[in-house]
């Protein structure tokens, strides 16, 4: 079996996954162990409990991981972890078991960020062409990101408040929907017979920076007037209304990268590219004007451990092994 397997571990927030991936491409197996259920009482993800279910979880994931490739430790080629951005104690956790394993098994350690891991999940799925543009959405991430070749990140706007994901989980807390919120939003925004038209932040005409807490604000007030009045609202409008705020300024922003940088692809990542909103929208403005859009299946939008080995095998192939004494960094750039 000359196939290059990489084990890949990652526990940056409240997934504790695994998964072994074939030549960067060959998805072996692939488990994700959520918290969610943990958390959801908190109404958000409590780090330190974050951490401690991490190592009850870790080894027992890893385990699941290699019996369904049918591996052994032995027909690994690498063992890859998220280093960050991330928790530092979630972080901590991946990291401790990576290098555990690449110590006892003698394999080469790869460190690799989160986000190069959403933005290579496209790699699983379909063939990636440069230059591209990549829109990053996630709980904790809302970039615009320049690839001019593989391997290569230029981060050409960012969010100046909330990340998308964090609106959307704010704006569900208060419509008293469950964390994570996103999927609640979508789902209400999808099958709403109504709107309520809210702001659209596009900031200085050339920037391509994102702001989303004004948005969030707008919601509260629409919401606390109707308290005050005693007036009916549908909270489904105002989903509505917010996602469409939302789906509008990613798309208009994303779509003039991608003529501005001469982009032969715009790829979404990240947990926020599971919206259906969204990905029906962009793939409705992307046909028009004949920009190929690609996204990753759901279950490779949201933290997995597949994106992290997808990620784990460009610097494979060029030999760039961390060492084994990595820190976590729960702030790394791209
Ligand atoms: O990538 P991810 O799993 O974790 C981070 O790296 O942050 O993203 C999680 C975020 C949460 O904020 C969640 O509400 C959001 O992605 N999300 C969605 C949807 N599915 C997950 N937001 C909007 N619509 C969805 N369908
Ligand atoms: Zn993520």
């Amino acid at each position: 079996n000359n196939s290059v397997n990489i084990l890949a571990i990652e526990t940056s927030c409240d997934e504790t996954a695994a998964a072994v991936i074939a030549d960067g491409k060959v998805i072996l197996s692939n488990v994700v162990s959520s918290q969610i259920k943990t958390h959801q009482q908190y109404g958000g993800v409590v780090p330190e409990i974050a951490s401690r279910k991490h190592v009850e979880s870790i080894t027992y994931i890893v385990e699941q991981a290699l019996e369904k490739a049918n591996v052994s430790l032995q027909d690994l080629s690498a063992v890859a972890v998220t280093q960050g951005p991330g928790l530092v104690g979630s972080l901590l956790v991946g990291l401790v078991a990576a290098k555990g394993l690449a110590c006892a098994a003698e394999l080469p350690f790869i460190g690799v960020h989160h986000i190069a891991g959403h933005i290579y999940a496209n790699e699983l799925e379909h063939t990636l062409q440069y230059p591209l543009i990549a829109l990053v959405v996630s709980g904790g991430h809302t970039e615009l990101v320049y690839m001019k070749e593989r391997g290569s990140f230029e981060i050409i706007g960012q969010t100046r408040d909330d990340a998308v994901g964090e609106a959307y989980d704010k704006v569900a807390r208060a419509l008293s929907l469950p964390y994570p919120g996103g999927p609640h939003i979508d789902r209400m925004a999808g099958d709403a017979d109504g709107t309520i038209h809210l702001p659209r932040a596009w900031l200085e005409p050339d920037s391509y920076d994102f702001s989303f807490s004004g948005l969030k604000s707008a919601v509260l007030s629409v919401l606390n007037q109707a308290k005050m009045k005693g007036t009916d609202l549908n909270p489904a409008h105002l989903a509505h209304g917010f996602q469409d705020s939302v789906i509008d300024v990613l798309s208009e922003k994303a779509l003039k990268a991608v003529r501005q940088y001469g982009a032969k692809q715009l790829l979404l990542a990240g947990g926020v590219a599971a919206n259906r909103g969204l990905r029906q929208q962009l793939s409705a403005k992307c046909e028009e004007q004949g920009i190929p859009l690609l996204y990753p299946s759901m279950s490779l939008c949201t933290d997995n451990a597949a994106m992290i080995g997808a990620a784990a095998f460009l610097k494979w192939e060029k030999q760039q092994f961390s060492s084994l004494d990595l820190k976590a960094e729960p702030l790394l750039s791209l």
